[in-house]
């Protein structure tokens, strides 16, 4: 298996959905005390080159690190990447799941994501064990698994490749055949639900990293539990469902009501026996489970008490230039994801309205009932209810980064290494941005605090001059600044 890894390199990259920030806002709203992301510890099992880690120990200096993994090339090209950013909060080490335990010591996050599926079944019995005898009390682990029915699909199409491919080594060749057998397959198949559903596999297929499919869908080992075989081991190993990692999954906001009523009575009323209902009828092939020591006693739905103490985004914007925000009249907002919502309520308008104006700012609880007025129970309530329908972002801390880019702009440093060699950089909300904007990657490895914006725009002025970019304008104060305000607004620079 660690051959596999070392023989093919996993690229990391910063997952939104395991990092603390993420997993204290759920744990809280269950009723976890759940430590601060500013100021706590985290393993991550199987981390491979640190993709995921490494961003997370940059953006909080406070925090310590440990990622291990079995694959020495990934670790050692994490560990240059640690050197070379100069983070001293962070340790990768080369090891085993098998022999991993209780030397790493205590962590009040464990994230294990795209390992569980992928190990045999010690390794598997052992994750959970590190996620139970290494979590703080209050702690919680991020565990990531295929899952049935969904992945029976996936698993007809994995079962006909690994017989085809039978001899074919070399892995490059692997992917490559793979792609052409499934395609002529699904030319060849004679009913239109076979060829949807080659075609489904196709594009899965081609659309992933080729290193992504010679790992994920062509190694030996593949397990995917049901939800409740998942709990179940879960249980065996001191451990309780919390929720996943992605909250509107959580508030079954994607099914209609009746729906959602005759899955619950078939679950006779039990939530866990309803969340696997859930699955059979959405056909579920994946999933992000949070889990905490059995013992915590937990609150049996997100309450929205909490929210009261943290903070605020959106990208939602209203349909009408000027909303009117007075109450009785109908107004509409919209996100990037999420159903639109329309209010005719002042303190769901205003609330909605302050977001967008800051956006992509993050605003405290108490800032945002100051502008909205109104009850601060129903505005918590109606936070909850958006932060399940993907219509805000929450935070338990502050924003992390400056919105105004300072004097001498400094970007994230890691974004100024990553844009030395591809378009692709990890903000310091732990996302991507493609820089696809040429002289935008160049500005971002010139942002170390040494230029003020007359020097930067020196800098941009003599590169365009040697490397002229087709269409590009004229560098002037307004264009400098509009570029720097973007980078800011993408979440890359520190200062
Ligand atoms: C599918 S990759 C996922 C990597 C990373 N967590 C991510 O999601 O980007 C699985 C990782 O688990 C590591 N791994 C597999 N078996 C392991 C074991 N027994 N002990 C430690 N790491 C292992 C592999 O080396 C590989 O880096």
């Amino acid at each position: 298996m660690a051959d596999a890894y070392n023989r093919v390199r996993y690229i990391g990259f910063p997952m939104a959905q395991t990092h603390p920030d993420r997993l204290a806002v759920i744990a809280r709203l269950f009723g976890l005390a759940a430590s601060p992301p500013g100021e706590c510890r985290v393993l991550e099992l199987g981390c491979a080159d640190g993709g995921n880690i490494i961003p997370m120990a940059l953006a909080l200096p406070r925090s310590r690190f440990t990622g291990f993994d079995s694959a020495a090339q990934a670790v050692a090209q994490g560990r240059a990447l640690v050197a070379a950013l100069g983070l001293n909060n962070i340790t990768l080490l080369e090891r085993d799941l098998m022999e991993a335990g209780a030397e790493l010591g205590e962590f009040d996050y464990i994230i294990a994501h795209g390992v569980y599926s992928w190990v045999p079944e010690e390794a598997r019995e052992r994750l959970l064990q590190i996620c139970r005898d290494n979590l703080a009390p209050q702690g919680v682990a991020y565990v990531s698994y295929n899952a049935l029915p969904g992945f029976h699909r996936r698993e007809m199409f994995r079962q006909m490749l690994l017989f085809h491919l039978a001899g074919v080594e070399d892995p490059a060749d692997r992917v490559r055949q793979a792609i052409a057998f499934i395609e002529s397959l699904g030319q060849s198949a004679p009913s239109p639900l076979a060829r949807a559903l080659f075609a489904e596999e196709l594009q899965h297929l081609t659309q992933s990293h080729w290193w992504y499919v010679y790992h994920d869908d062509l190694e030996p080992v593949n397990y995917a539990p049901y939800f409740h075989e998942f709990l179940a081991q879960a249980r065996a190993h001191g451990l309780q469902y919390l929720g996943e990692a992605h909250f509107p999954e959580i508030e079954s906001g994607l099914y209609n009501k009746p729906a959602v009523e005759k899955l619950r009575q078939w679950a006779q009323g039990d939530a866990l026996r309803t969340e696997q209902y859930i699955d059979f009828v959405r056909g579920r092939l994946f999933r992000q489970t949070l889990l905490c020591r059995a013992e915590v006693a937990l609150w049996p739905s997100p309450h929205p008490d909490p929210l009261t103490a943290m903070y605020f985004a959106s990208a939602v914007s209203p349909v009408s230039p000027a909303p009117d925000l007075s109450p009785g009249v109908w107004e509409e907002f919209r996100a990037p994801h999420g159903a639109p919502l329309r209010s005719d309520d002042p303190q769901v308008k205003t609330a909605l309205a302050r977001l967008h104006a800051v956006w992509p700012q993050f605003m405290p609880f108490a800032e945002l009932l100051a502008q909205a007025g109104g009850e601060p129970a129903l505005l918590a309530d109606f936070l909850l209810h958006t932060y399940g329908a993907e219509l805000v972002e929450v935070s338990v801390r502050p924003d992390p980064f400056p919105l105004r880019p300072g004097e001498r702009p400094v970007a994230s440093p890691l974004a100024r290494l990553q844009a030395k060699d591809g378009t692709l950089v990890t903000t310091l909300r732990h996302a991507q941005v493609d820089l696809a904007d040429h002289i935008d990657r160049c500005l971002v490895q010139w942002l170390d605090g040494t230029r003020d914006r007359p020097a930067l725009a020196a800098a941009l002025h003599a590169f365009l001059e040697s490397n002229p970019v087709a269409g590009a304008q004229p560098v002037t104060p307004e264009s400098l600044e509009m570029r720097l305000d973007r980078l800011a607004r993408q979440a890359l620079l520190v200062a």
